[in-house]
């Protein structure tokens, strides 16, 4: 039943995916058509973008009806036949639900912005000033001034935490509750395993806090879990809660709320990591993880379809952040940074691949972003986040094998910057070749699905004598698993603390290292990365004495 807690997710965007009717859009049936390479990659579980009915002013994340598909996307049929080719590949499915607010399209909002007396003006939250709630922060510092509008219809301030697009909706309104709930139920009755619930700390709001994780927002979305486990047990909710760890932990309840949670602080620290070569800040964040109930599970990335967030980061190494990876202004976007994992590491192979393999030596169930596993770039000339959620590059064909539409009618552009361009980087030419960085991560996250300690385990730091060298110890039901990464790029020679004494062998290379006290001296080439195990009955190359260079 705990399948989530030792599987591998994969974020995709449906518009940006495979467009199988050639409209220039990417839908439901090309998604379907691809369903294979992503068991090629190792991906247990989708979590889709939303899909349903919007303006697409937010991409989505603005919904104008619950219930049906974006006509460009597909309808419900082709969901379902989705549902099932990814049920028969072994494959679950998580939609986004984005309970927060709706679109200013929904007809909820057109009919409660036209009068006082709609019966749908109490879902929204409304006042006649724009003064209340005022220590509730602006999310979208770069675009929205305050959380209130004026809405000339309505004579009344609505209140939104977004886009002035998407009122947020008034969960003090019991039928706002249960209105959720029905559409929860809508797309759970068509076999999806789960959601990936949008935005959760703003349900809520009261004067004189942040508006942000109170306790009724809790006590609702307990009651959604309580009736998600009591009609479709197995299904799962992972929140989306940008928020530091102690503030996230709640969201696990008694183990009765989030199945999951994303590790949203942890995600800037590997970026910091890996430019400052130490691991200071990971050690910090790591210790200040608390411990989650034991049917819950973190989910972590490097990289998803907003800014790399820089909101659970202090002002000053925010600037840093922004000074190392955003140099161009305008690869930055409200705190944070709107480019994507390759150009961010400078397309280093060796640097991306470190960055991953630290990711799945973390706690937790990675998710991995479209197009991250091939390095696909960005695009920072279009608005907001649309840089990172460009066309999927499939081959070196037209548009890159995304679509047989004209380029012109493409909902956006694919990527033109010859370094990331269909012709250098694609699936098709990386499928082909067993060391490009699609095959390196495959084979890292077969590994890592074999060995459950490294999601699942307890972890504790091992001792190496050198900040740019991370050490950490992986276990879980009697198995052991040392991961050992040289942030640096740099070769460094190490005593790494190891757990016992006796012959470890590197699960990604073969090659296996004899230790005879607790002590083991390696050297690592830059950005080496090893996940070492007990080599009992393993068939490796043992070298004794002074260590070898691992890969
Ligand atoms: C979440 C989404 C983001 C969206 C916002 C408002 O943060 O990840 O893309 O803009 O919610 O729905």
């Amino acid at each position: 039943m705990m399948w989530y807690k030792n599987a591998v997710f994969y974020e995709v965007n449906v518009r940006a995916f495979a467009d199988s009717d050639g409209n220039g859009h990417g839908d439901l049936p090309g998604l379907t058509q691809k369903l294979d390479y992503l068991q090629y990659l190792g991906v247990d579980c989708l979590w889709l973008m939303p899909i349903f009915q919007s303006p697409l002013r937010d991409d989505g994340y603005d919904i104008s009806d619950y219930f049906s598909i974006q006509p460009a996307f597909g309808n419900v049929d082709d969901f379902k036949v989705l549902v099932a080719e990814a049920h028969r590949r072994g494959m679950k499915i998580l939609t986004d639900l984005v309970m927060n607010h709706t679109s200013d399209q929904h007809p909820w909002f057109r009919s409660a912005r036209s009068s006082r007396n709609s019966p749908y003006r109490d879902y929204y939250v409304w006042s006649d000033t724009p003064d209340k709630y005022p220590d509730a922060r602006i999310i979208f510092v770069d675009t929205e001034t305050s959380n209130w509008s004026w809405d000339e219809q309505a004579g009344q301030y609505y209140w939104h935490r977004f886009y002035a697009s998407q009122p947020d909706l008034n969960y003090e309104n019991p039928a706002v509750r249960q209105a959720m709930l029905d559409a929860l139920k809508f797309w759970l009755d068509l076999g999806i395993d789960g959601f990936r619930a949008d935005a959760v700390p703003y349900l809520f709001e009261r004067e004189g806090t942040i508006c942000e994780n109170l306790p009724e927002t809790h006590a609702y979305l307990k009651q959604v879990r309580a009736f998600m486990d009591e009609n479709y047990p197995g299904t799962i909710l992972l929140a989306e809660a940008n928020q530091w760890p102690e503030d996230v932990r709640p969201y696990f309840g008694d183990g009765d709320e989030f199945h999951m949670g994303f590790h949203f602080p942890v995600m800037p620290r590997i970026f910091i990591s890996l430019r400052s070569q130490s691991k200071e800040d990971l050690v910090w964040i790591m210790n200040r993880t608390p411990q989650i109930p034991e049917n819950c599970q973190w989910c972590t990335f490097l990289r998803n379809h907003d800014e790399l967030t820089l909101e659970m980061v202090i002002p000053d190494k925010r600037e840093w952040m922004w000074q190392e990876y955003a140099p161009d202004p305008r690869m930055r976007l409200n705190l944070g940074i709107r480019r994507r994992l390759a150009p961010l590491l400078d397309n280093d192979p060796a640097r991306i691949r470190l960055a991953f393999a630290l990711l799945f030596s973390l706690p937790g169930s990675p998710i991995i972003y479209y197009g991250d596993e091939i390095g696909m770039g960005d695009n920072i000339d279009l608005f907001d986040r649309n840089g990172v959620r460009t066309p999927m590059q499939w081959n070196a064909g037209p548009n890159a094998g995304f679509s047989t539409a004209a380029p012109e009618d493409l909902y956006a552009p694919v990527i033109a910057d010859p370094q990331y361009a269909p012709a250098k980087v694609n699936v098709e030419s990386q499928l082909a070749d067993p060391d490009s960085l699609l095959n390196t991560l495959r084979n890292l996250l077969a590994i890592h699905k074999g060995r459950p300690e490294l999601a699942w385990g307890t972890f504790a730091w091992l001792e190496t004598g050198d900040l740019a060298v991370f050490a950490c110890q992986r276990d879980w039901m009697g198995q052991t698993l040392v991961a050992v990464c040289n942030l640096a790029d740099t070769e460094r020679a190490v005593k790494v603390e190891m757990p016992s004494a006796g012959e470890w062998s590197d699960l990604l290379s073969g090659r296996a290292w004899l230790t005879d006290g607790l002590e083991l001296p390696i050297h690592l080439s830059g950005s080496q990365y090893l996940w070492l195990v007990k080599s009992w009955g393993y068939a490796a190359e043992t070298i004794p004495g002074e260590p070898q260079v691992g890969i």
